[in-house]
């Protein structure tokens, strides 16, 4: 068993889920925090044991020829092949090779951020991790712009994009990508059947116009390995969130983590409503059966981790 202390006390939280209480910022208030060093060292030589997130990041070209099958992680009866496009996109090296920040921030989608004033101080990381494509523009008060990686599930090309229907979507699809010059651009295209036509439509509006961004495709590997040293740990977690892959991964790269925009809960600590996303109107799902998270799990895990200084949860507002 990996060192189950920094976590232990998030196991009695597994029957509470969806409750919502003000237990969940018990501690977050922003005086009191710490940075552990110790415990964040011990939990990066842990996660290690299971996966190396420079390699897990991206399956690099020499790996793969087009034409090649591969089954999906999460429905392996299913199979796609690696058409030219994608091909092209992959990585020689990893994107993420030798790279080593002092402080990082991860950005969640929960429209928590809004009216947070966090745009400043989030923009003042060396390494930004945002999730999903989300916007920025708009809201850069609140959530900043800068973005050194970024995220992208297939069915964004859908929900966020119109599934680049028309000359308009296919136009604002790629002035996104255009805004990520350098970054990185993270495709979970091989996680779940279902993607396949909208990764390619994507890769080829990305070659088409030659987008500035680093692709990368996480590897087949990657989600069974965080699975496996969370559950190790004995948080048990079904699916995790893209929130909870970057955390992990980022273990890797970045001394101090900091999470902001994470808070899956419908209510704010004085009991104000909070959106699911802070730039558009879906609805929190993750109590439906049909959900494959376990998002407030994952959340009183990662506070477990904040209140031992391993990381550091910003849920208020910034100054
Ligand atoms: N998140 C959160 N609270 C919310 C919404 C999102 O904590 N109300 C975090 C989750 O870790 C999530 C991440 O922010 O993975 C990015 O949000 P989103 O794009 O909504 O991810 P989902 O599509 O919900 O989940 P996934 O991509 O992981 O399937």
């Amino acid at each position: 068993k990996v060192d189950p202390s920094p976590l232990s006390s998030v196991v009695k939280y597994t029957s509470q889920q969806s409750a919502l209480s003000s237990n969940n910022t018990a501690n977050l208030s922003s005086n009191h925090w710490s940075f552990n060093k110790t415990l964040s060292n011990l939990i990066r030589k842990n996660i290690l044991r299971f996966l190396d997130p420079e390699r897990d990041i991206s399956i690099l070209k020499g790996t793969l020829k087009p034409g090649d099958v591969i089954h999906y992680v999460l429905d392996r009866h299913s199979t796609t092949n690696i058409s030219e496009n994608l091909y092209r996109l992959l990585p020689t090296v990893s994107p993420m090779r030798n790279q080593h920040h002092r402080r990082c921030a991860i950005v969640g989608n929960s429209g928590i951020l809004l009216n947070s004033s966090c745009g400043q101080e989030i923009d003042s990381y060396e390494f930004v991790i945002r999730c999903n494509l989300a916007p920025v523009k708009e809201y850069s008060a609140d959530v900043g712009q800068r973005t050194n990686l970024v995220t992208m599930n297939p069915s964004v090309v859908q929900r966020a994009f119109q599934d680049l229907a028309s000359d308009e979507w296919r136009e604002r699809f790629v002035a996104r990508l255009q805004s990520l010059q350098g970054s990185v651009l993270w495709i979970p295209a091989f996680m779940a059947k279902g993607g396949e036509e909208r990764v390619e439509w994507a890769a080829r509006l990305i070659l088409l116009h030659t987008v500035g961004v680093r692709t990368a495709f996480p590897s087949l590997r990657l989600l069974h390995a965080v699975r496996g040293y969370w559950l190790t740990n004995n948080v048990q977690i079904k699916r995790p969130t893209t929130g909870l892959l970057m955390y992990t991964m980022a273990t890797r790269f970045c001394e101090e983590i900091h999470l902001y925009g994470f808070w899956p809960f419908p209510l704010d600590p004085q009991g104000r409503p909070v959106r699911y996303h802070y730039y558009d109107t879906m609805k929190y799902d993750y109590a439906s059966h049909s959900s494959p998270h376990t998002m407030p799990l994952e959340f009183r895990t990662l506070n477990t981790l904040h209140r031992k200084g391993a990381l550091r949860l910003h849920t208020g507002t910034c100054h």
